[in-house]
């Protein structure tokens, strides 16, 4: 499944807005008293992560930043990005094109100071995030996990199909995103702070929901489009009614676009060695 960098760019400032301070001032005061960081960013995209993260790292803190993804699409949209982004600025930058379902994690966390993602785990199976713990476990790292879904999606006012096109949407979710078999999707933060929490890791979970009001047409339809899409396959597939897709977006085109919350959570984690 490929990633539409126009799509990141357009999700990157709702992401900015979101993202919760107090778990980033934590990490920030953890990190206060190093001259330098090295940072792995996994599944990076075109380097929204190191954008947002690294001016509030702070500006004296020398970074070097790792940046893993699979897509070499994103990977060159990213490298074209992040050589004008003044945030990059000083930055030392390594993309390293990997896999995550297959990469050996160890060597990429040789050394790291901190384990980055975004928008990631929803995406990954029970057996990968066990995996991601223990790797961090082992090289004793904390982890900021930024944007996970939660599950929730509302539109005020609502559309009579609301309801049933968003639990499709959570059940599309859950399909295969080659990261480790069947995806957690909502119940991934969760879980993955779970995880953490059994190898000793203390762990914050704090909400980043989306808040998009009428005024970002683009952000709605995307979002729209996103759902519809994910019904698409579900019809395909036999797994709900024909009329679904018309119906929700002839309710949604109804209700017009109005003010969209979409529920995440953030999550810090700060190995036993740290605490
Ligand atoms: C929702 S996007 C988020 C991208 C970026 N972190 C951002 O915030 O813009 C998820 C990213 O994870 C990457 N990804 C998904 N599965 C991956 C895998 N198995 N190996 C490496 N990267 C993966 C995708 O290519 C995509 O760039």
């Amino acid at each position: 499944m490929g990633f539409d960098p126009d799509w990141l760019a357009l999700r990157a400032g709702f992401d900015t807005a979101a993202r919760a301070t107090a778990l980033e001032a934590r990490l920030a005061r953890h990190v206060a008293g190093r001259h330098d960081i090295r940072v792995v960013d996994l599944g990076a995209g075109t380097g929204a992560g190191l954008v947002h993260l690294a001016p509030r790292l702070g500006a004296r803190l020398r970074q070097s930043w790792c940046l893993v993804e699979r897509d070499p699409v994103l990977i060159a949209a990213g490298r074209a990005r992040l050589s004008v982004q003044p945030e990059a600025a000083g930055v030392a930058v390594n993309w390293l094109k990997a896999d995550l379902a297959t990469a050996d994690l160890a060597p990429v966390l040789e050394g790291a100071n901190l384990v980055h993602f975004t928008a990631l785990i929803d995406l990954a199976g029970r057996a990968w995030l066990e995996d991601l713990a223990g790797a961090l476990a082992r090289a004793g790292v904390p982890v900021l996990g930024a944007l996970t879904w939660d599950g929730r999606m509302g539109w005020d006012p609502a559309a009579a199909t609301d309801a049933d096109a968003v639990a499709g949407f959570a059940r599309h979710q859950r399909r295969d995103k080659g990261l480790g078999g069947p995806a957690l999707g909502p119940d991934a933060a969760p879980y993955f702070a779970e995880a953490l929490r059994r190898h000793g890791f203390e762990v914050t979970l704090a909400r980043s929901d989306w808040v998009i009001g009428p005024d970002h047409p683009a952000m709605h339809q995307a979002m729209v489009d996103g759902v519809a899409g994910a019904l698409v396959d579900l019809v395909d597939g036999g797994e709900a009614p024909a009329g679904l897709v018309a119906d929700f977006r002839a309710g949604r085109a109804a209700a017009g676009p109005g003010r969209l919350v979409v529920g995440h959570l953030d999550l810090l984690g700060i190995p036993p060695s740290l605490a």
